[in-house]
């Protein structure tokens, strides 16, 4: 049976639930499927496919999650690869105008703020992903800021407008996408 491990970084929780639903998915369409925090796992040896994805944070992917990929490169490179980033909350004035989903979480490619997306072109380079989905993320103002970057953003006057709260994670896109992945898992299946 195809062993699918899906990875997440998240900070709240936003993430970890689209990778369990994922992780669901996937399951039901009959592949073993373990899903694991990024900084939990010790060991990728048996794994035939990997979903690797993070909360965004001012335009970076988290540490744990950016660690996981670039300490398992290798065998990343070797396997059927998905990312995914989980973000933009739709309606933050700081995301109107961008084109493509990708610089609307991760930011530019180049210049001031493009330092989050540059390790993530690095990574997909080094490890060649099938794809990389954005989908949008949520946020609860009455959780407890986690990190200092965090509880200053929050701090700011602008914040109402920069993170509007709510759970906007679209089930149908993710779920969707999921299946597309076991679609493909299934047409390189490993024999049992
Ligand atoms: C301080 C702060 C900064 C954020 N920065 C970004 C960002 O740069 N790009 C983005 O797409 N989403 C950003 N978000 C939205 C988060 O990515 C979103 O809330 C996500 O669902 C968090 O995932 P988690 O719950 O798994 O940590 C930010 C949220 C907060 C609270």
């Amino acid at each position: 049976m195809t062993k699918v491990l899906v990875v997440y970084g998240s900070r709240h929780g936003g993430t970890r639930g689209i990778a369990e639903r994922i992780g669901e998915v996937l399951r039901a369409e009959r592949l073993e499927v373990e899903v694991a925090a990024a900084d939990q796992v010790a060991d990728v040896g048996g794994v035939d496919a990997f979903v690797v994805g993070s909360g965004v944070y001012m335009g970076s992917w988290l540490k744990e999650a950016v660690e996981f990929a670039q300490r398992h490169e290798a065998v990343l490179a070797a396997r059927p690869l998905w990312l995914f980033s989980s973000g933009p909350l739709p309606g933050s004035t700081a995301k109107k105008g961008a084109e493509d989903p990708l610089t609307d979480a991760l930011g530019p490619e180049e210049g001031p703020g493009s330092g989050g997306r540059k390790k993530i072109l690095e990574i997909s380079a080094a490890t060649h992903p099938l794809g990389h989905r954005v989908f949008l993320g949520a946020f609860d103002p009455s959780e407890s800021p986690r990190a200092m970057s965090e509880r200053l953003v929050r701090m700011m006057p602008a914040s109402r407008s920069l993170l509007p709260a709510g759970d906007f994670r679209n089930w149908d896109d993710i779920e969707a996408w999921a299946r597309e992945i076991a679609t493909h898992l299934a047409a390189v299946a490993v024999p049992a």
